[in-house]
């Protein structure tokens, strides 16, 4: 059930949850960002992660939350989402998650799981959104010939990449450009917008439209 309650900013540091499928390079933004542990780095910081999940058991980000001493945990997807999602928001309970950032996180939640974390539950990817949503943003990117890319960062909805954008970077698309390169250039502003959109967020200043007063 939606709970359209303003959630921010909660006057102490966040607790923030990050879903991963991939290496993680925005694992490590968000961790350089908002430090685990409970150093003085973090006592300062606006948030901290405190857990990350992922589909896949071989993800790099899992090994990177080890690492770095987060609780890192794998829960099988398969065709059972509603069961992933359960044993998903159990770990976010137990942790105590207040925010969760999609970090290349390549599975589509339910609208119900989306509709439960409205305004909570945000997502990085790699195109200008509304431009080239789903798979392969970077390939339809350069099959469409523009010559400017980027990131968006956006709260997740019932829809694929369609939630209320919350920022945006730009970047050139070079000829010679190939899907490697370009990828590479989109995921250096992706490591800086995505931990300023989260601080817009955590301040309370992004927040999805209808939000009551
Ligand atoms: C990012 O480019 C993100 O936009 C997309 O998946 C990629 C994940 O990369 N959704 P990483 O695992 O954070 O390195």
């Amino acid at each position: 059930m939606a709970d359209d309650r303003p959630r921010f900013p909660l006057g102490r540091p966040a607790r923030l949850a990050v879903f991963a499928s991939g290496r993680g390079s925005n694992l490590a933004a968000l961790m350089t960002a908002f430090p685990p542990g409970h150093g003085p780095a973090s006592a300062a910081a606006e948030a901290r992660v405190v857990l990350v999940v992922s589909d896949r058991r071989e993800a790099g980000a899992l090994a990177l939350a080890r690492e770095a001493g987060v609780v890192a945990v794998h829960l099988v997807f398969g065709r059972d989402r509603a069961g992933f999602e359960a044993a998903a928001q159990r770990e976010l309970e137990r942790h105590g998650a207040d925010l969760i950032a999609l970090a290349g996180f390549m599975r589509v939640l339910s609208p119900a799981f989306t509709a439960a974390w409205r305004g909570r539950l945000v997502n990085v990817h790699p195109s200008l959104l509304p431009s080239f949503p789903g798979l392969h943003a970077v390939r339809q990117a350069l099959a469409a010939g523009v010559d400017r890319s980027g990131c968006t960062v956006h709260f997740v909805d019932a829809g694929v990449d369609t939630g209320p954008v919350i920022e945006r970077r730009d970047v050139p698309v070079l000829p010679g450009d190939d899907e490697a390169s370009l990828q590479a250039r989109i995921q250096a502003v992706e490591h800086e917008a995505f931990p300023a959109a989260l601080r817009a967020v955590l301040r309370g200043d992004a927040y999805p439209p209808g939000r009551p007063a």
